[in-house]
């Protein structure tokens, strides 16, 4: 059997950024006038007003200060309150491959492969924006990659799950290289006008690139092993899709075709999972906590990473040790662990071990025991 080795890596990041402030002063705005319009339903006890939301609970609450997104415009104008992406001709490249092809690119150079090397193509995120044709085959066509390409979705474990898939497939030789790629247009699903998560997601990309080991031409990370678990829940979940259509034929505009979530439920009911999960897998791989020099934790929540990470641990985390870059991003659903391995993973030294995990609807964990080398 081979072995497969992550040898590249690359992060797209937005320019445009909306801070806590922007992001709360805008929900404010949007608050107030819809209290406003709806002022006589209010005063009849038939709806409820909004609340305001706040910077210090935002902070307090995830750890997220601000997050990249594709168009703040739209999010921030109190009477639209959506990114607005323009719509695409069939012709020009979409949203997503678009995005997609920087965070390739820079994952190829970094480990010195020609695209036509590499032999599939896997775009594995939370949202898709159409069903077909795959946006792993537009990715592959704009890069002049071989071979085949496909989507995958398993929600925030999307990028854990193409890594054990790609890593798979070169174990038992059908291919040789792999680009698993994680475009994230999370700000599209998102519901900003609800105060009880308008500030959890941002938008990015990520790439690995994953070689067969003996063709990397300089410094890796092998992949020991993977370990991916699901298990159902309703408690992270969205509703939109192409069956969601109303008797005229439109689209409809209904607060579960959006992102939904009981926060409080996946926290407490998630915790326990990804412990365990990674506990077996250390074992399952023979890897002590004290051999672990980094962790890259799924990014949607500061304490609930704090938690995880003294748990696999078996003390506080060092300085470094488990970063955290979601105060930057906010959560980027499957790319955030990604995001903190590609950032904070080049300093590691030949023979020391990292371990990569994800974790969200499904629920899903996934996670993945990284070697540097070289
Ligand atoms: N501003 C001010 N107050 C707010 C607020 C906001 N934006 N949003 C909620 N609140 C209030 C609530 O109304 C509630 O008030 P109450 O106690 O008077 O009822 C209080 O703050 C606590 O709300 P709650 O939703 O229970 O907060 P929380 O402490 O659970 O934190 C999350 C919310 C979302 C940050 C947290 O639950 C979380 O991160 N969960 C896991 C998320 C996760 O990993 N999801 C995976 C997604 S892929």
């Amino acid at each position: 059997m081979h072995k497969a080795a992550i040898t590249g890596h690359g992060v797209f990041t937005p320019s445009q950024i909306i801070t806590n402030d922007e992001l709360v002063a805008a929900f404010n705005a949007h608050a107030d006038r819809w209290n406003a319009a709806n002022a006589d339903a209010i005063a009849a006890g038939e709806v409820e007003a909004k609340a305001h939301s706040s910077t210090d609970f935002i902070t307090a609450a995830s750890g997220i200060e601000q997050r990249h997104v594709l168009d703040k415009t739209g999010i921030l104008d109190p009477d639209v309150m959506h990114p607005w992406l323009r719509e695409r001709s069939d012709d020009e490249p979409g949203q997503m491959a678009e995005m997609a092809l920087d965070a390739c690119r820079a994952a190829l150079d970094m480990a010195g492969v020609d695209p036509s090397d590499v032999d599939c193509v896997l775009c594995a995120a939370s949202n898709h924006e159409r069903a077909y044709p795959a946006i792993a085959v537009e990715i592959q066509e704009l890069l002049g990659t071989g071979g085949f390409g496909f989507d995958m979705n398993v929600a925030c474990s999307s990028a854990t799950f193409g890594i054990q898939a790609a890593t798979d497939m070169i174990r038992a030789g059908s291919i040789s290289r792999a680009l698993v790629v994680n475009p994230e247009i999370c700000s599209a699903h998102l519901e900003w006008r609800d105060r009880d998560c308008h500030f959890i997601f941002g938008d990015v990309a990520t790439a690995v690139l994953i070689e067969r080991a003996d063709l990397a031409k300089g410094p890796h990370f092998l992949i020991r092993s993977t370990r991916c678990a699901t298990q159902f829940s309703n408690n992270i979940r969205n509703n939109n899709g192409f069956l969601r259509r109303t008797r005229k034929g439109h689209m409809e505009d209904r607060r579960d075709m959006q992102f939904m979530q009981n926060g409080r439920k996946v926290f407490k009911e998630v915790l326990p999972l990804v412990s365990k999960h990674i506990a077996d897998h250390m074992e399952a791989d023979g890897v002590e906590a004290s051999d672990l020099k980094r962790l890259w934790l799924h990014q949607a929540n500061k304490t609930m990473n704090d938690y995880i990470g003294k748990k696999v641990l078996g003390r506080e985390p060092a300085p470094g040790e488990q970063p955290n870059i979601l105060q930057d991003y906010a959560n980027t659903s499957s790319a955030g662990s990604i995001i903190a391995f590609s950032k904070y993973s080049e300093d590691l030294g030949p023979g020391d071990l990292g371990l990569i995990c994800s974790f969200g609807a499904g629920y899903s964990v996934g996670s993945v025991i990284l070697e540097r080398r070289g």
